[in-house]
């Protein structure tokens, strides 16, 4: 693999939903754990608590919209303009965290090994389309397994499957239900993206990858 270290990257942070990985990012750049700043968020859904969060910290937070309707408004490309954003804010690692767009091949090929996604669960057992959200975690508890937990990887044209960074084990418990369980592995998940990105990007090295 290609020397992935730039001391402190740009980053960009791609998310659809809440935004509580991306919170945990600019949490960790503000404490001074994560040198890399995310200079830039944008999400296809216009009402992301994710553009929220990042406006709270006045980081330009774009909503680019790439459904049907997007296109039908003859809005241009969604992925050239979301590429095009990217080079306008000049941002170094993308960072898919809630994304649920499959990602265009234009953006893997203008950042080779600098999109990484984190998937809330082990895999690649419990990936691949249609595997996000609650739907993980219930896949999980339907197969009886004893552990689950975040999985970091960096991205490729098909859903889930590029190589895998990190995966930090969370423990199933019995009485566990799809939401008790994404709420571990959630918390799980927020100390685990800024240590991958640090560990892989910013040229320093924290040993083994735990979650806080
Ligand atoms: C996380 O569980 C992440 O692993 C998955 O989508 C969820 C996003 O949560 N890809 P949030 O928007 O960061 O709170």
């Amino acid at each position: 693999m290609s020397d992935t270290r730039l001391e402190a990257p740009r980053v960009a942070v791609l998310a659809s939903g809440g935004g509580s990985n991306l919170q945990a990012l600019i949490d960790a750049h503000e404490r001074g754990d994560l040198p890399a700043p995310i200079v830039l968020v944008i999400s296809n859904r216009a009402k992301a608590g994710a553009l929220e969060r990042a406006r709270r910290h006045g980081i330009p937070a774009i909503h680019v919209g790439v459904g049907r309707r997007a296109r039908r408004q003859d809005h241009g490309d969604p992925h050239a303009r979301i590429l095009e954003l990217l080079r306008e804010h000049r941002v170094e690692v993308v960072v898919l965290a809630g994304w649920l767009v499959l990602v265009d091949p234009g953006l893997l090929a203008a950042f080779p090994e600098r999109v990484i996604n984190i998937h809330p669960g082990p895999l690649p057992r419990f990936g691949g389309k249609g595997m996000y959200g609650l739907h993980v975690h219930e896949a999980v508890l339907a197969a009886g397994v004893k552990s689950s937990g975040p999985t970091v990887h960096l991205v490729n044209e098909r859903y889930d499957e590029g190589p895998i960074l990190a995966h930090v084990e969370v423990p199933v418990e019995p009485e566990d239900t799809a939401e008790t369980l994404q709420r571990r592995v959630l918390r799980a998940e927020h100390g685990l993206l800024w240590r991958v990105l640090r560990e892989r990007y910013c040229g320093d090295e924290l040993g083994s990858v735990e979650p806080s």
